[in-house]
């Protein structure tokens, strides 16, 4: 398997099926980074840690009688704060004398095959025949004991790594920084790949070099949020969509996190990926101990697109659910952009009627069915249906629904409550607030504050109450605002940095109790949008709005970003009315159709307001996506031409090379445009079929590729759906 120890030199490699990763414990009980990179065929690269040309600014060990070896020079496994490494650090501890100096020293190993979970996290899963972990024990004098955790998989080019900080000590100490993964790179050219936004406008994609000092991207908003994904990746020089290597970090996490990078003055690149140290502080009894959130990190010699294809199939495999993995997903339609706050049953079931024709499977009732809310300002928190607008409740609704063939979704954003709601009357103290200073306030609500087991219950029972009042089958999970303020009125005074990890581990507890109870339910992840688009939510939400933007030009973008990480199978993707809410563009509803069908494909329209010419293309939409989604939900992603410029094509092809789907969308029209457009990922020596019968072969596709010379008008869009003959 994957994890070998050669006593000897003591040096640990770590090989996935397309890297290794090797360090060592070297004099003094450091640990020592060697190289991470393409699969190497021996071990002992030690001659790679040498470093010469020391001033006396750089500081020496003690403990290792070398005048070469410096903490701060050194490819640093886990580097420690205040101890000769000054650059910046992964794990600083205060301890019981209130110094914050920390040092991590090995001690000993174990290696075993398989992946244990971490308690009260969402983490990748590995059998004992596809993983398998080294758990490797350091020190601290003080008695803080570090365990780095790496698990590695046989078949895909994935590490994961994690730390967990004890405390072995007699006083208490308090854990400031614990990243999950730091790696030293004994290079200073990379450039930095990073997914920014904001609501409307999630993961854009941005391409950096990295200059000398600490880049980051982060999060301070008790939620990974829109303005940055906690993903980022190194591409190394020459790196392009298809070839070059790209390294991959994401953290399966949905609160704070940090990825940092630093390029140091001796051409080392170092970066770390963990929870954000800002705000952060956890204090740990004699004996107790704390688990960092895992890191996942991916290798690709083959560009950002293998990157991203790596990525897809290991959390295909091993950190989404496998229920809904095979299961088909609905066809839904969301009333939110039909109807905003105003509906009620027989605006709904009228929806529903019309969908039902079409091919829908399902009928998302969004925000607005409960409390008296009829509009943003009141009643998040009071889960009880307005029975002025559904009439008989949801139960009701529902058997009418069901009467019809579809299934009944309904929104909740469980985490908040509105100024204006009788939980917040009744329970002021629920909700996240520092007592003394105003309580900043976003869509007039307020944030619960899951640390608290009351409050965890409270938000349980009363979604097991409505869930169970009737037969709803699908959960849209909203979340809206950021945590501002934050303290908990039932922590210690040295307790209160605990506050935004709490409430993330609360969050964790409340969605497992509730899928626990309703295991047939399927929930979809929601944040304005796409904004806590991250591995830990995806662990739970096997599909997340992508964005609240559906325009189609914009959403190729976002849908662009998304997929630099996570697979289309996790994006939530509608088509909405033309002109688009959000950007007043008009565009054709076959490409609305088109873009919609790159992941989970839905509608968010009123079906009712459709004319017969449209009712029958959404027909056809439908039809073609349930007869080919297979492909999307299951196959690689080729990204062939990114939407940066007029043009933007990409393809799915499932893994046995027997199917494939291509859409081409002119984003801007051009007079008399020359457009040829290379497939790639097919079987060369195949033979493709176009839906014309226009027959291909697959080398042929990919050298010379596919003519779409042609007027097209601005967002105009062509889909080709591709099947190999018989060998
Ligand atoms: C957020 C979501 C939307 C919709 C509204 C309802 O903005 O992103 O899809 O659910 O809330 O208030």
């Amino acid at each position: 398997m994957g994890i070998s120890f050669f006593p000897e030199k003591k040096i640990f490699k770590l090989d996935t099926s397309a890297s290794s990763y090797i360090f060592k414990i070297g004099a003094g009980g450091y640990v020592m980074g060697l190289y991470y990179g393409a699969r190497l065929d021996e071990h002992d690269v030690d001659y790679l840690t040498v470093r010469e040309g020391h001033d006396s600014t750089v500081p020496l060990s003690a403990a290792v009688d070398d005048w070469r070896f410096s903490p701060d020079t050194m490819q640093a496994e886990y580097p420690a704060y205040g101890s000769g490494d000054f650059r910046i650090s992964a794990v600083k501890i205060k301890n019981g004398d209130g110094n914050s100096v920390t040092d991590c020293r090995y001690v000993s190993h174990r290696i075993y095959k398989g992946k244990e979970p971490i308690p009260g996290m969402p983490s990748t899963a590995g059998g004992e025949g596809e993983a398998e972990t080294l758990e490797l024990y350091c020190r601290d004098v003080t008695g803080a004991e570090i365990t780095l955790v790496y698990s590695v998989y046989e078949s895909h080019p994935v590490i994961t790594r994690r730390a967990v900080i004890k405390n072995g000590g007699e006083a208490p100490i308090y854990v400031e920084r614990a990243y999950s993964a730091a790696v030293d790179f004994t290079h200073p050219e990379f450039r930095l790949l990073h997914l920014w936004g904001c609501w409307g406008r999630e993961r854009a994609v941005e391409r950096r070099d990295l200059g000398h000092g600490i880049t980051t991207v982060s999060s301070g908003r008790g939620a990974s949020g829109h303005y940055h994904n906690p993903f980022a990746a190194l591409l190394a020089p020459g790196c392009t969509e298809e070839s070059g290597e790209a390294y991959g970090f994401n953290l399966v996490y949905s609160g704070n996190f940090s990825i940092d990078a630093e390029v140091d003055a001796f051409g080392l690149t170092r970066i770390l990926v963990g929870i954000n140290p800002e705000g952060f502080s956890w204090k740990l009894e004699p004996g107790e101990d704390f688990c960092t959130p895992e890191a996942v990190m991916v290798y690709s010699d083959r560009g950002e697109g293998g990157m991203s294809r790596a990525l897809h199939r290991f959390y295909r495999e091993h950190l989404l659910s496998e229920k809904w993995l095979k299961a088909p997903r609905p066809v839904v339609v969301n009333n939110w952009e039909a109807t905003y706050f105003g509906f009620d049953t027989e605006k709904l079931v009228s929806i529903a009627r019309s969908a039902a024709e079409l091919g829908i499977d399902m009928l998302v009732v969004d925000d607005g069915w409960f409390g008296r809310r009829n509009d943003d300002t009141s009643s998040l928190g009071d889960w009880v249906a307005n029975e002025e607008k559904l009439p008989g409740g949801l139960s009701l609704l529902a058997e009418r629904v069901n009467a019809l063939g579809l299934g009944l979704g309904l929104w909740f954003e469980p985490e908040m409550a509105s100024r204006d709601s009788d939980l917040y009357r009744a329970h002021p103290e629920w909700c996240i607030r520092t007592e003394g200073r105003d309580m900043s306030i976003a869509r007039h609500q307020y944030i619960l504050d899951l640390s608290r087991e009351d409050v965890r219950d409270y938000i349980v029972d009363s979604l097991s109450s409505v869930l169970s009042s009737a037969n709803i089958e699908y959960v849209k999970w909203d979340f809206n605002r950021n945590l501002t303020e934050y303290s908990s009125s039932l922590l210690p005074s040295d307790r209160q940095g605990e506050v935004f990890h709490r409430y993330v581990l609360g969050l964790y507890e409340v969605i497992e109790r509730l899928q626990k109870a309703f295991p047939d339910v399927l929930f979809e992840g929601c944040a304005s949008g796409g904004g806590r688009y991250d591995p830990a939510m995806l662990h739970y939400f096997p599909q997340y709005w992508t964005s609240d933007d559906t325009d189609p030009l914009e959403r190729i973008k976002i849908q662009y970003g998304t997929s630099i990480a996570y697979p289309a199978c996790t994006m939530s993707c509608h088509v909405s009315a033309s002109p688009n809410h959000q950007t007043g563009r008009r565009t054709p509803l076959r490409t609305r159709g088109d873009v919609a069908a790159a992941g989970v494909f839905g509608y968010e329209l009123d079906p009712t307001a459709l004319s017969d010419r449209e009712r029958e293309e959404v027909r056809r939409q439908i039809a073609e996506y349930k007869a080919h989604r297979r492909i999307v939900m299951e196959g690689d992603l080729y990204r062939l031409v990114p939407p940066e410029g007029n043009v933007a094509a990409w393809m799915y092809v499932t893994p046995d090379l027997e199917e494939a789907l291509f859409t081409y969308v002119r984003m801007r029209t051009m007079i008399a445009p020359v457009s040829f457009v290379r497939l790639a990922g097919l079987d060369p020596d195949r033979t493709y079929t176009d839906g014309d019968g226009r027959r291909y072969l697959g080398s042929t596709l990919m050298r010379a590729g596919l003519n779409l010379t042609g007027s097209r008008r601005d967002g105009e869009s062509v889909t080709v759906y591709l099947k190999a003959e018989p060998q």
